[in-house]
């Protein structure tokens, strides 16, 4: 049976650490990660990703789905951008290979920081690699929201929470006033 790992919120110092680099991707050890995380988001529900150091672990793993229609109104960018759907998935080692010089601001929310959503700035589009829970590499060319949520995963891994990215304070605060003044 898998574990609910209860997620850390921002303020506890391990979100701000760096996660390192998972040495087996095949090892029970990381199996478990996996199979908690991902029990732990779908339990927590309308979400579309998490990263091992939210909670707690600091290894470099994320799980996240990319829908094709949102499944919060704080996603409601996916609809204009017409995003294929990837059903829960997991990235290990996950890497950043390039990304473009065009960048797109878009409204973020993280379980780490409830109730909250800021305007983030963000590569419209990224090539990434990673190894999924079979270990297999995978390597995808991305853009629009797609883009942004590996962007905001990868960024867990590194310490990085998307309020240090907000650039323009006016645009940052509760989930329901933002949701009835700017959407
Ligand atoms: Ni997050």
């Amino acid at each position: 049976m898998p574990l609910f790992l209860t997620p850390l919120k921002m303020g506890n110092r391990i979100l701000l650490e760096k996660s390192e680099i998972v040495s087996d991707p095949l090892s029970t050890e990381t199996q478990e990660i996996i199979k908690n995380m991902l029990f732990t988001i779908q339990s927590i529900g309308e979400r579309v990703g998490l990263a091992a150091p939210q909670v707690g672990i600091l290894k470099r793993v994320i799980v996240y789905r990319v829908p094709a229609t949102p499944v919060n109104s704080r996603y409601n960018n996916i609809q204009m951008e017409s995003n294929v759907e990837i059903p829960w998935s997991v990235l290990i080692n996950p890497m950043i290979l390039s990304r473009d010089e065009d960048i797109t601001f878009g409204w973020e929310g993280c379980v780490s920081v409830p109730h909250i959503m800021g305007y983030v700035p963000r590569s419209n589009s990224i090539a990434y690699t990673g190894f999924d829970e079979n270990g297999v590499q995978v390597h995808r060319e991305v853009s629009g929201f797609h883009a942004r949520l590996i962007q905001h995963e990868i960024d867990h891994l590194d310490g990085i929470l998307f309020p240090m990215r907000v650039t323009d304070m006016s645009k940052f605060g509760f989930e329901d006033e933002i949701q009835n003044n700017f959407f």
